[in-house]
């Protein structure tokens, strides 16, 4: 069983694998799968800005490139970071992509800054409300 700070650790642990020479606002995530499982990821820039990829998927696709399909809860940390509540939400793509994968009334996701030992947390759900998904295809 894997605490709400620890995986938050394992977020802080991953804003070291960022690459971010042209915004400086490093991300860190940390992805909980249910078989207990957690894939790092960080920001990653690009020359080109556009082709920048979020920390949130980066873990995902880590996880998913390795059969991974099953996943409890997301760590985000870091961003602005000015002070323990200044947190970084997802963006809009990074939730569809949590939407792809996860139950939006049992995923979680937790915000923390770079520091300190405030944790919010919300429901997919909750952050990504009257969503679309694999299921309104069929
Ligand atoms: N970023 C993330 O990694 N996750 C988010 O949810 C928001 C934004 C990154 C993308 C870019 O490298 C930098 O933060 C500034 O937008």
């Amino acid at each position: 069983m894997v605490s709400n700070s620890e995986l938050v650790e394992k977020a802080r642990e991953a804003m070291n694998m960022s690459y971010t020479p042209y915004s400086h606002f490093t991300v860190g995530a940390a992805l909980l799968c249910d078989d207990g499982t957690i894939y790092q990821g960080g920001n990653i820039e690009n020359a080109s800005y556009g082709a920048a990829n979020c920390a949130e998927r980066t873990a995902f696709f880590k996880a998913v490139s390795e059969g991974k399909r099953d996943f409890t809860a997301i760590a985000i940390c870091g961003g602005p970071n000015k002070d323990d509540t200044d947190f970084c939400p997802p963006c809009g793509i990074c939730r569809q992509v949590m939407r792809e994968f996860c139950d939006p009334g049992r995923f979680r996701i937790l915000l923390s800054a770079d520091h300190g030992n405030q944790i919010r947390e919300y429901t997919l759900e909750q952050i990504l409300p009257v969503s679309f998904g694999p299921d309104d295809l069929k």
